[in-house]
């Protein structure tokens, strides 16, 4: 174990959201910590402020009196940058500019002891450019908490070109030291969680703009198919829309255009009007008192479904059947090419071509596509998407299967790789890439998106689950029909693919 001793005098740089509650993180582990800001008084009141929120705790009993009265004291505010040069771990969150944070780290070079580790919490900065100009640019490293910094577990470790290997590892057993679930990266664009995450917003933008379904559909699609905690929509009006596009720009930006990342014009529009989400009262709900939140869509059906057929196995999907039979529809098994038949209605789950494409070109009549969900034994809701061709009568056996087996069902446009399957396996593909490119490992960076933005399951986790060969063909029909860079299959899963390996080692 390196982690850094448990009494390393430690110092905070920047008083402000991030800078309070990794200063508050640091003294609850037993550090004394330092917290400086330019703004006079701003340290301070951050302690204070701290002093309040331990207190709230001591309230909920969390946490002890005496506890709080010792973190507390552990936390020294101080006017001047000279009062940090003991410190044998400094972690800066000033504002996010690469000039005045490069000015800072210089002041502290010159200042601090040459063993004093330099941490930046930049989200979106390059810690080789920061390191750049150091005499030791070798103790340089991203220490990138999540906010709130002492709820959220996950800390980013990010070394730059320079950083020494060994002083990640400090910093790795330190913030475990912490009670924090550390991950190493290596810095590059947005790191894992800002990286990886991209396409959960985008495609939901994407479907939005192309007229998929409703925003409330979509996010409840996200929520009770997929088993995130919030849809697209619903997060980026919690997170700011000017926050949440500028993010996605700066992705986009720095992997010199590349489509992939490519922002959102309704996020833009948005922005431009000033309907930020919650803090303005208006984004893509509307947040103003006595305003309704619209209700997702839902599709009735008027038929009642005795029995089914399935033929062959359906995949992911087959936990279905058990939901089926369970709501006493008789299922008949028979071999074929995974389809379940019910009425004139044959469903299948969706592989990334449209509907009718995949009605055409595999001879299908009254064709219902059925979309991902994180587990079909528990999912509350399902979407659906069916061709212009497809009978009412078909519909509404299909409906009524899904109906009577507790499912909610969402009928959306004719897109595709529907909405749970297309996010999770854009997801999937983003992860690949960063592991291809030496990002982080599997483990990591699916550790990284569920510790740090709640994701149900890692999303290579969950391309192993849907099959490597299964995501590669939805990425590869998902390119197919938009004719778009955005979909192509990262060279890991073919390669996985073809060697009949694993993702995670
Ligand atoms: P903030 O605006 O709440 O606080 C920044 C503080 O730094 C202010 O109190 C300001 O007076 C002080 N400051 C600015 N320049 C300074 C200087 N030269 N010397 C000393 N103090 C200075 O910003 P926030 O949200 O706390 O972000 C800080 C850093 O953390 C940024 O690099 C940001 O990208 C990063 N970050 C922010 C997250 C968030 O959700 N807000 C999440 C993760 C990282």
């Amino acid at each position: 174990m390196s982690a850094l001793n448990g009494n390393a005098q430690v110092a905070v740089i920047g008083a402000g959201a991030m800078g309070a509650g990794i200063a508050q993180v640091a003294a609850q582990a037993g550090h004394p910590v330092c917290l400086y800001d330019n703004r006079p008084g701003a340290a301070a009141l951050a302690v204070q402020g701290i002093d309040r929120q331990l207190g709230r705790l001591v309230e909920k009993g969390k946490l002890d009196a005496t506890a709080r009265q010792a973190i507390s004291a552990r936390l020294r505010p101080v006017e001047a940058l000279e009062a940090l040069a003991d410190a044998q771990l400094v972690i800066e969150a000033i504002v996010e500019n690469l000039q005045v944070k490069q000015a800072l780290l210089q002041q502290l070079e010159a200042l601090c002891s040459d063993s004093c580790i330099l941490a930046s919490n930049t989200s979106s900065l390059s810690i080789t450019s920061l390191a750049a100009g150091l005499r030791r640019p070798e103790r340089v490293i991203g220490m990138h908490f999540f906010n709130p910094a002492p709820l959220m577990a996950l800390v980013e470790v990010v070394s730059g070109l320079a950083t020494a290997p060994a002083l990640a590892a400090t910093l790795y057993d330190t913030a475990t030291a912490w009670g924090k679930q550390p991950v190493h990266a290596r810095s590059t664009p947005g790191f894992i969680v800002n990286r990886v995450a991209r396409p959960f917003y985008a495609e939901s933008l994407r479907l939005y703009q192309e007229g998929a379904a409703d925003c409330a559909s979509l996010d409840a699609l996200m929520r009770d198919a997929g088993g995130f905690r919030m849809g697209a929509f619903e997060l980026t009006d919690l997170i700011g829309h000017d926050v949440n596009y500028t993010v996605t720009c700066s992705v986009f930006d720095a992997f010199y255009g590349d489509f992939r990342f490519q922002p959102s014009l309704v996020q833009k529009e948005l922005v431009d009007a000033g309907r930020l989400g919650r803090k303005s009262g208006q984004g893509f709900y509307d947040y103003s008192e006595g305003a309704l939140r619209p209700q997702p869509a839902e599709v009735q059906s008027a038929a009642r479904v005795e029995c089914c057929v399935v033929e062959g196995s359906l995949g992911v999907m087959q936990p279905l059947l058990q939901r089926i039979q369970a709501s006493g529809i008789q299922v008949t098994e028979r071999p074929g090419k995974g389809l379940l038949r019910v009425g004139d209605a044959t469903l299948a789950l969706s592989d990334g071509r449209l509907a009718s494409q995949r009605a055409r070109e595999d001879g299908l009549r009254n064709l219902v596509l059925v979309d991902l969900a994180l587990d079909y034994s528990k999912a509350e809701r399902i979407a659906i998407s069916t061709c212009p061709d497809t009978t009412r009568e078909a519909r509404e056996h299909a409906v009524a299967l899904l109906r009577q087996a507790g499912l909610k069902v969402c009928l959306v446009a004719d897109l595709p790789a529907l909405v749970v399957l297309r996010t999770v396996t854009t997801l999937a593909n983003e992860a690949a890439d960063a592991v291809l490119q030496g990002v982080g490992s599997a483990a990591d960076i699916d550790l990284a998106m569920r510790a740090g933005v709640n994701y149900p399951r890692g999303p290579l986790a969950w391309a192993e689950q849907i099959g490597i060969g299964y995501t590669l063909r939805v990425l590869d029909n998902l390119q197919r029909c938009y004719g778009e860079t955005r979909y192509r299959p990262s060279l890991l899963l073919r390669r996985v693919h073809a060697q009949g390996g694993r993702l995670h080692d």
